[in-house]
């Protein structure tokens, strides 16, 4: 499922960065572009952000 439309990255995209120890919203800025234009992605990233983080 596309999360940031305005870079196409997918949910799937987001998750394997975190567990290749992507930390923060502005790391995966740099690393994916996301949430870096409209913003308005910003909220969905970070909640699959947090669930990854959690099942560690
Ligand atoms: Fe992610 Fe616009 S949808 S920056």
């Amino acid at each position: 499922m596309y999360v940031c439309l305005c870079t196409g990255v997918t949910d799937r995209e987001i998750r394997s960065a975190v567990e290749d120890g992507c930390q923060s919203m502005r790391q995966l800025g740099k690393e994916l572009g996301v949430g870096r234009q409209c913003g308005r992605c910003a909220a969905s990233a970070r909640e699959i952000m947090r669930e990854c983080q959690a099942e560690d």
